[in-house]
């Protein structure tokens, strides 16, 4: 079997990762043996000229260092700046300045350069996400004629975002160099098709079939999913534990969130305002236990965000606090993974409201670490990729404070009968199709791709 090299701005070396790429790729790569390429998350003056290879996986691991300038222009610029705020429809957010993209461009240059000496004839290669999209056009220009795919963990831009880029076509022509390009909802292949229309050289060959600059490639909607056995089971074992009830005679709302713009933090913070201010027979009785660690804190928006949303806690809390009852208790650390699936086991009710998202993995976890005799509800905004699979959550519009108060006030009284009914179908998805489904699916249609 071709060995799988994956590629990734993020790679695991220490404990605790919080993002869900991180999680999915471990997974993947556990099961299917390979070398998974990344960031060491050091920045120095003087990189080594070669990748750094790392002991103690179930696979390879090699890191690369960056500059500080690198950093600044690859990933907090162009990256953090430019496309994440496009991809997540918050073209206001984005700062675009020139040496953003000209550092983009630099480090994948580079990152191509470390990784050729490495490479194998019959490697399969596989980019994630949207720091690398240059990725293949590089290792290409070097003579890799090994199958290469990417995979978009985020939402893909419709025309009116993707025309917001400084360099719209760029963004297709970057793609047009993979084998096969995956998407995680139908809504992102959409609008990669719709976008890429307005290029003079573009042409949709059949539904997963486009020619971009001459050539062809495919692209494809591939849900990533979750190692739901292993969540379950550290559900299960963390059930004994029972840290909250002891805390709290109150039942549990809970959102887990990196401190993204994206996630719809203040609008989950006002629609539970919103209930307590309809409802006061809730005081005492419900608490929104909201996790959220601090990221990319550098960059102007996520400063912002961090500053509202603790701001918004606070004014709430003041408001309806007791001598023995604060409403929403905000936690801003990573916690470990067995912790976080006891904590969504206890909670009655899960948050996941974000404006956009990519597909949304702890709405995965959250339904995996239900106990299915009595599980809790899901409440799930319509705008984050795992709606489209997810149709028995509650669905939501997140920027309608009523609708979602209204959402939490239904998960509240939700009969015990209608909770497993609705627990059932999602459990089944979450099982069905999980992070070993998706990295399959992927890499069977990136062999096809290449036939
Ligand atoms: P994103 O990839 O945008 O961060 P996802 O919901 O897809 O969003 O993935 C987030 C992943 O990170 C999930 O596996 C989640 O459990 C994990 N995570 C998020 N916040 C925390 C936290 N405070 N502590 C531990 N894990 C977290
Ligand atoms: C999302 C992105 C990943 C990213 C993660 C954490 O999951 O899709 O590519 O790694 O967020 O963000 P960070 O900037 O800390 O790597």
């Amino acid at each position: 079997m071709a060995r799988l090299v994956a590629v990734s701005n993020r790679i695991p070396l220490g404990d605790n990762p919080s993002g869900g790429l991180v999680v999915a790729l471990e997974d993947a790569l556990r099961s299917s043996g390979g070398l998974w390429v990344g960031f060491s998350g050091e920045t120095v003056e003087n990189p080594a000229d070669d990748l750094a290879f790392h002991e103690g996986a179930a696979f390879g691991r090699a890191s690369f260092d960056l500059t500080p300038q690198d950093h600044e222009e690859y990933y907090l610029g162009y990256s953090n700046s430019v496309l994440w705020p496009v991809c997540h429809g918050r073209a206001d957010l984005m700062r675009i300045l020139p040496e953003y993209l000209e550092g983009y461009r630099r480090v994948n240059e580079r990152i191509a350069r470390l990784l050729v000496p490495h490479l194998r004839p019959d490697d399969r290669i596989w980019v994630q996400d949207y720091q690398l999209f240059p990725l293949a056009q590089e290792l290409r220009k070097l003579g890799v004629t090994a199958p290469i795919g990417h995979f978009l963990h985020i939402p893909f831009p419709g025309p009116t975002d993707c025309a917001t880029l400084p360099n719209p076509d760029e963004l297709f022509e970057w793609l047009s160099h993979y084998d096969l390009a995956g998407f995680q909802a139908q809504r992102d292949l959409d609008n990669f098709a719709a976008s890429a229309r307005s290029l003079s050289d573009f042409a949709q060959l059949s539904d997963d079939r486009f020619r971009i600059a001459g050539r062809d490639m495919r692209a494809g909607v591939f849900p990533i999913g979750i190692d739901a056995r292993a969540f379950i089971a550290e559900a299960e074992r963390a059930r004994e534990e029972d840290r909250m009830r002891s805390l709290t005679g109150a039942q549990i709302m809970i959102g887990v969130d990196r401190l993204d713009y994206s996630k719809g933090i203040p609008q989950r913070f006002r629609a539970f305002q919103a209930l307590l201010d309809g409802n006061p027979s809730l005081t005492e009785q419900v608490m929104l236990l909201q996790i959220a660690p601090p990221t990319r804190e550098s960059v102007d928006a996520y400063q912002q965000i961090r500053e509202e949303t603790e701001h918004l806690a606070g004014r709430i809390n003041g408001q309806f606090a007791t001598v023995n009852w604060t409403p929403i208790r905000f936690i801003h650390r990573p916690i470990p993974r067995n912790e976080l699936a006891g904590l969504f086991r206890q909670a009655r009710i899960g948050l996941v409201t974000p404006l956009a998202d990519g597909m949304n993995l702890v709405a995965k976890e959250y339904v995996a670490a239900q106990d299915p005799s009595d599980p809790g509800v899901l409440i799930l905004s319509r705008f984050a990729g795992a709606a489209e699979q997810m149709p028995e959550a509650l669905i939501i519009n997140p920027h309608d404070p009523s609708e979602m108060a209204q959402a939490m006030q239904q998960a509240i009284d939700m009969p015990l009968e209608e909770r497993q009914a609705r627990h059932a179908a999602l459990l089944r998805c979450v099982v069905e199709r999980d992070v070993g489904w998706w990295s399959a699916a992927y890499l069977e249609a990136l062999a096809q791709a290449r036939t």
